[in-house]
């Protein structure tokens, strides 16, 4: 039996690739293992929107040496973003390296793990599918119960954003029909997943293929109803990433009447600036950001936001800084993702130099967490007492609370409808994996929420025998 380990850098969909990855090895007779010894491919799925993302790649590989040096039949493997942005330059680089694969070119990986094995020098495969492009479809992992998949409704990017190399390493924009979108959200729901995650680099440009146009607004909102319709069985329809220039009257109505919807939407904005927004090539300003966040705010009850923000983009002074800050607090984000600006290859802000001080950026990074952490706490503080629905997605990470006999309860965890994380306890023997339950909120955590179930565990939650339970749940061991 030929076997494989991937090690996954980065976003969202490279966490979807690496299954579409995964899939087609187990297609071409392979098993996975987490023991690298004992792998005949070992891929690394990369990352390269910042530097230190290529940073961790290199000393990733690295650590393979001494195993290359004592299984040299081991196959490395790089795939993803640093394969696309490099090609054969990095197979000269990183001398371990025996593949690489761009990310519309994983159908092939097989065969060039064969052609290496049997003698070939490195391969490099890294060819933009712009004329026929293929969208993998993600099959429900047998064996295990999975509750949140994502499925990929476009690739690419026709964004020129001036700090980001995706549209680079992803290519232009590529729709996948809506059809094909819709039937795999089906047969991923008759399957047993409750939450389906629509990806893309700027998801809700979506549109049919073939339409040239982006004049109708009411594309990308008119798939969710589709699949709200279509998929009754569906608890739950995200997506991400939206570009806030998307963000338009149709997308606010899904919003408002689609119950499947959750009441959050992660909607990036880098800046609080109109003049750095203007040289991030954005292509709006903060006041059709605020008009936009206001009007998802406004759609349902409790609507939160969360974003992503770069400090230190060349050019930004103390004034544009605080601009962020106070974006931050008027928008009211209850999370964002932090970043300092890092210089990337083949981005037109390479020519606007990099002229905030490594100190400066740090030092405004951590205003910033500060602002956002108050935020974050303010928020899960308002919501204890409270009552919100919550799918559960499996055991949790943490313990029950100390004062519970540890034999006679165990944890779940699971997102509320507004994407905050939920802990909450039930009996031993109940399996909540897959419910929507109702919670009332008890406590609020750094991050998330601890809360009780308003009711008992409903009789379908009953897990059918413990030790069919314990092997992949954490449930504590009787006497322990
Ligand atoms: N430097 C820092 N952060 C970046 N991002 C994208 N490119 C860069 C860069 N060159 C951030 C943006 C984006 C997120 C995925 O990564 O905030 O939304």
């Amino acid at each position: 039996m030929k076997r494989f380990l991937i090690q996954t850098f980065g976003c969202q969909m490279n966490v979807h690739d690496s299954r579409r990855i995964e899939e087609v090895l187990a297609a071409d007779g392979y098993a996975p293992t987490d023991q690298p010894e004992l792998a005949d491919l070992i891929l690394f799925n990369t990352c390269s929107v910042r530097e230190k993302a290529e940073h961790k790649l290199r000393s990733a590989v690295g650590t393979f040496r001494p195993l290359k040096r004592q299984r040299p039949d081991t196959v490395l493997a790089v795939a993803g973003c640093m394969a696309q942005e490099h090609g054969e330059a990095l197979l000269e680089e990183l001398d371990l390296v025996d593949v690489l694969i761009g990310p519309d070119n994983i159908p092939e990986l097989p065969a060039l793990v064969r052609s290496v094995q049997g003698g070939a020098p490195p391969l490099a495969r890294t060819v933009f599918d712009l004329d026929d492009p293929s969208f993998l479809h993600a099959t429900p992992r047998t064996g295990q119960r999975e509750v949140c998949s994502f499925v990929t409704v476009m690739k690419g990017c026709d964004e020129r954003c001036s700090f980001c190399i995706v549209p680079h390493t992803r290519g232009a924009e590529r729709y996948r029909p809506a059809d094909d979108i819709v039937a795999e959200v089906a047969a991923l729901v008759a399957g047993g997943v409750r939450e389906i995650t629509l990806l893309g680099q700027t998801v809700n440009s979506w549109h049919e293929p073939g339409q040239q146009s982006h004049d109708d607004e009411s594309q990308f909102p008119a798939l969710l109803r589709r699949i709200a319709t279509e998929v009754p069985g569906l608890l739950r329809l995200r997506y991400t990433s939206p570009h806030p220039r998307h963000v338009t009257p149709s997308l606010v109505a899904a919003h408002r009447e689609l119950e499947v919807l959750p009441a959050h939407v992660h909607l990036p904005v880098q800046s609080g600036s109109d003049r750095l927004l203007k040289r991030m090539i954005r292509r709006y300003r903060r006041a059709d950001y605020v008009e936009r966040a206001r009007a998802l705010q406004g759609a349902r009850p409790g609507f939160t936001l969360s974003t992503d923000i770069i400090v230190g983009f060349p050019g930004e002074t103390e004034q544009d800084f605080l601009q962020t800050l106070t974006l931050v607090e008027e928008v009211g984000f209850v999370s964002a993702f932090c970043f300092k600006y890092s210089p990337r290859p083949y981005t037109p802000a390479l020519k606007l130099g990099d002229d905030v001080s490594e100190e400066v950026k740090s030092e405004r990074l951590s205003r910033l967490f500060e602002q956002v952490e108050r935020q974050q706490q303010a928020h899960l503080d308002a919501l204890v007492g409270t009552r919100t629905r919550v799918l559960f997605e499996g055991p949790s990470k943490q313990s029950p609370v100390a004062e519970l006999p540890a034999a006679a309860t165990a944890r779940f965890s699971g997102r509320s409808d507004r994407h905050d994380i939920v802990h909450v306890d039930v009996p031993a023997g109940f399996d909540l994996t897959g419910h929507v339950l109702e919670a009332r909120v008890t406590h609020a955590n750094r991050h998330s929420l601890v809360g009780e179930l308003t009711a008992a565990p409903p009789e379908e939650a009953r897990a059918p025998a413990v030790e069919e339970l314990a092997g992949r749940t954490r449930l504590p061991v009787l006497g322990s």
